[in-house]
């Protein structure tokens, strides 16, 4: 074991059914966790849900329920969401939780003494549907500058966090740790952000009932974003399991969206310091998905729901297709036809087609046998040096969050192999009865399954297909990438023709 690695999601609002938004970062984040657990990590992968608040308080009364019986159902479609997409998380937390409540409690209350938070009063805009405050010249045309709907007009006593005290450590943090924002150009738009000056802001809300009562205060409630951001504390055992929890905070990686990002990447970081714990490692804040072309909206009808997608073009398509579409950290667009692309492309004509070559070959030019490699020439030296240098960029990008530079080098990989078939021709070597056979079809072999390997954290079913496909019986998740990045002869079951493994679809 290489030690503790601990990453996470946010928690989902759950006053709605998933849409391929929630997909995409708990996909992002299943790959990283994936790819660690084949480093040889002890991984602890969390997601959750966010159920408090007056957004769900709204929304379960307009379908005559109480809140936590909608948080009940819409926990059920997440759940189902999450095993039908293969997500591999070893950590849930709904912040319904006792545990959770036992949490944010204790951090209020101690903030409170330490006097970080302190009553005063807040008059301004508050935007219930992203639960956050507005400030005046942030309002876009009087609209919330995030989802562009009214704002309410708000004027309450509140308990505030001092903010401001901790600009100064926080851009100490940020000088210090240039990556601890990923991709680098978020980092600057934080770092701008800090500098500019920070205010305190408000953390309790009255007006309703749906929350964490504040201790020493009942009428108030602990504002929805402070009650979630400590999830990441007690769904690692902060306040129950001590060892577990000094075992893996500070956390590796938060994956966020960038609409999140200064609740992760300012607030967070400075209540964890109010309360003299250790901030985060990194945080990745990535794009947010159009479709063809527009704002993904309810009112536009044009939601993307990802229990469709997943059945019309397969799971690990889908998967593969959001980590490789676009460069992570960056806008995508959604469409029918980037993702019919990708899989006839990509995936059939590419991969797909690599793999049925080279074990149809194996099959019928060595009885299925995989066979010891004669004296090497040259073009086996370079194409060995090929894979070598395209796992180390893969690893190099995937350490990262650069899935989309990772696959690209996976994707190379596949053209060099695809390239030296056609060079080597081992048909022509068949046909021959050339002692160079066994070396062109153990070199081949030898990529694929590397590839395969590679590819694992982004289509853990399809590679496990591949797999077999080679011949290989040990489970693929138990793999390890250190033992399977170099090339090496193994005992195999026969391998056999197979039938495509990304059908072509139009
Ligand atoms: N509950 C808060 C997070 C609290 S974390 C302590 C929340 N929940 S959310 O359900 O609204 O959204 C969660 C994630 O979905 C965010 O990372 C957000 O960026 C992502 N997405 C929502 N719509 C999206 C797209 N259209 N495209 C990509 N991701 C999007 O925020």
């Amino acid at each position: 074991m290489k030690g503790p690695f601990y990453i996470t999601t946010p928690i989902y609002y759950i006053n709605d059914v998933p849409h391929i938004g929630h997909a995409y970062t708990t996909i992002a984040a299943d790959v990283m966790a994936r790819y660690k657990r084949l480093c040889g990590y002890e991984v602890f992968f969390l997601t959750g849900t966010d159920e408090h608040g007056l957004k769900i308080e709204r929304a379960a009364a307009s379908m005559n329920l109480h809140p936590k019986e909608l948080a009940d159902r819409m926990l059920e479609r997440f759940l189902s969401l999450w095993e039908l997409l293969g997500i591999s998380n070893t950590g849930f937390i709904r912040t319904t939780e006792e545990r959770h409540r036992r949490v944010v409690e204790y951090a209020f209350s101690r903030m409170y003494e330490k006097g970080d938070i302190y009553l005063g009063e807040y008059e301004g805009w508050y935007c219930p549907f992203c639960e956050s405050y507005v400030t005046e010249r942030d309002l876009l045309d009087g609209r919330c500058p995030d989802c562009l709907r009214e704002p309410e007009r708000v004027r309450e006593e509140s308990l505030f966090f001092r903010l401001s005290k901790y600009g100064p450590r926080l851009l100490d943090l940020l000088e210090n740790r240039k990556d601890f924002i990923l991709p680098d150009f978020r980092y600057n738009e934080v770092v701008s952000f800090v500098r500019a000056g920070l205010r305190d802001i408000s953390v309790s809300r009255t007006g309703f009932t749906w929350g964490i009562p504040v201790p020493f205060k009942g009428s108030h409630l602990i504002y929805v974003w402070f009650d979630a951001l400590f999830n990441y504390l007690t769904g690692v055992g902060f306040m129950e399991d001590e060892q577990m929890f000094k075992r893996f905070w500070p956390c590796n990686w938060h994956v966020i969206g960038k609409d999140i990002l200064r609740f992760h990447a300012i607030f967070w970081p400075a209540f964890l310091m109010s309360l003299g714990l250790e901030p985060p490692q990194g945080i990745f804040a990535h794009g947010w998905w159009t479709v063809e072309g527009r704002k993904m909206s309810k009112s536009l009808g044009n939601v993307v729901d990802p229990f469709e997608v997943a059945k019309t073009y397969g799971v690990d398509e889908f998967r593969f297709f959001l980590m490789r579409e676009v460069p992570f950290g960056l806008d995508g667009d959604f469409s029918k036809e980037a993702i019919f692309a990708r899989i006839n492309g990509d995936l059939a004509n590419n991969l797909g087609n690599l793999l049925s070559r080279v074990v149809t070959m194996i099959q019928r030019f060595q009885r299925g046998r995989l066979m010891p490699p004669g004296p090497r020439s040259g073009e086996d030296e370079r194409l060995e040096e090929e894979v070598t240098n395209c796992v180390r960029g893969y690893e190099r990008e995937m350490e990262r969050l650069s899935y989309y530079r990772a696959l690209q080098y996976v994707f190379d990989l596949v053209s060099a192999l695809n390239k030296y078939i056609d060079e080597e021709a081992p048909w022509r070597l068949f046909r021959e009865g050339h002692r160079r056979l066994p070396t062109v079809l153990y070199n081949l072999w030898n990529g694929l399954r590397i590839l395969t390997v590679l590819l694992f954290p982004f289509m853990p079913e399809k590679t496990k297909h591949m797999w077999r496909a080679l011949g290989l019986q040990s489970p693929l998740e138990s793999a390890s990438f250190d033992e399977e990045r170099s090339f090496h002869l193994i005992e195999t079951s026969p391998i056999a023709k197979i039938g495509p493994l990304f059908p072509r679809r139009d």
